[in-house]
């Protein structure tokens, strides 16, 4: 049997939906905090069961019988550290035989505040004795396409990524990856560093919103306190706000770079440019 945690979250309902492809639904069990949100999924054969990343014996419970397991990251930044351990001691204690982890691209030198919580989970897993494979993503375009109403609205796409490359994929690209990596044999002990194809700085992304859009975008620069104060005017919460000013100034290092082509060699088809999620998203 092979699990999903946070299967009713973004990533992993795409990681299902790739899973169901390949395998039976009776080989599939989704582990989420609300049963009610994964009622399609159940209907479809798929085992739903609950427990939060906040409660170990749920997990142990929700794990039984099951052999291998993807971990999605939590979602809560500051809390994920203690989480992901209950999950993997519950993995341990249910007699889980592989895991895979969504991890942060280049966890182990990245800029990215976001860092901390993924390395100390691969520590974690590293300890636990389990056989694991590392699915250390990169930026999903998504993140940076949640700015374009606005940018097309005022003209201006603001961020501090100044002329940091960025190789985003999207989310289906990074589920298609792990989807392979848990529903094949053969990844135990892999890093995988997964980006997209191609990169762009934020300067060409807005060139490219105007493009596509007839309407002139430009990007404003802005130092990582006044990008933060920014969104926190928008109305993001103070500590998403400080997290994605931090993310960028780790993208205006590089953090947000690679070249390796490792997911679209593991998916075995090109990531999504960035001009085809434009062109979504308008
Ligand atoms: N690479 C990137 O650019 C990027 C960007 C954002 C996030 N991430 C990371 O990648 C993960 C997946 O991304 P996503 O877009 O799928 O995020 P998402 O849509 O927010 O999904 C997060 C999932 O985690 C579940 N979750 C949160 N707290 C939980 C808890 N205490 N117990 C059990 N489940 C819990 C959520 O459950 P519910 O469905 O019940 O809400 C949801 O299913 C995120 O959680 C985050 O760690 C990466």
């Amino acid at each position: 049997m092979i699990a999903i945690t946070g299967a009713t979250g973004q990533l992993g309902q795409l990681t299902l939906e790739a899973l169901l492809n390949t395998h039976p639904a009776s080989q599939l069990v989704a582990i989420v905090r609300n049963p009610a949100k994964a009622e399609e999924f159940a209907k479809r054969g798929v085992s739903v069961r609950q427990a939060d990343y906040t409660d170990q014996a749920a997990f142990t419970a929700a794990l039984q019988g099951v052999d291998k397991l993807l971990l999605v990251s939590s979602s809560e930044v500051g809390q994920r550290a203690v989480q992901h351990r209950n999950v993997i001691n519950a993995a341990k204690a249910a007699g889980v035989k592989f895991i895979a982890y969504t991890s942060l691209l280049h966890a182990d030198k990245s800029p990215l505040g976001l860092h901390v919580e993924h390395v100390e989970t691969e520590k974690m897993l590293a300890e636990s004795g389990i056989p694991y494979a590392l699915l250390r993503n990169g930026w999903y375009s998504e993140n940076y396409l949640a700015s374009a109403p606005a940018a097309l609205e005022h003209g201006v796409f603001i961020g501090a990524a100044g002329e940091g490359k960025i190789a985003s994929a999207t989310r289906a690209d990074y589920a298609a990856a792990a989807a392979r990596v848990i529903g094949e044999d053969g990844h135990a002990g892999k890093v995988y560093e997964l980006a997209g194809d191609t990169s762009y700085t934020l300067a060409e992304l807005a060139a490219e919103l105007s493009k596509q859009s007839d309407k002139k975008v430009v990007y404003q620069n802005l130092s990582e306190a006044d990008y933060a104060a920014a969104l926190k005017g928008f109305g993001l919460p103070a500590g998403l706000a400080e997290m994605l000013a931090d993310s960028d100034t780790g993208a205006s290092k590089g953090g947000l770079f690679d070249d390796s082509h490792t997911l679209s060699k593991l998916t075995g088809r090109p990531t999504t440019p960035i001009a085809e999620s434009v062109k979504t998203v308008l």
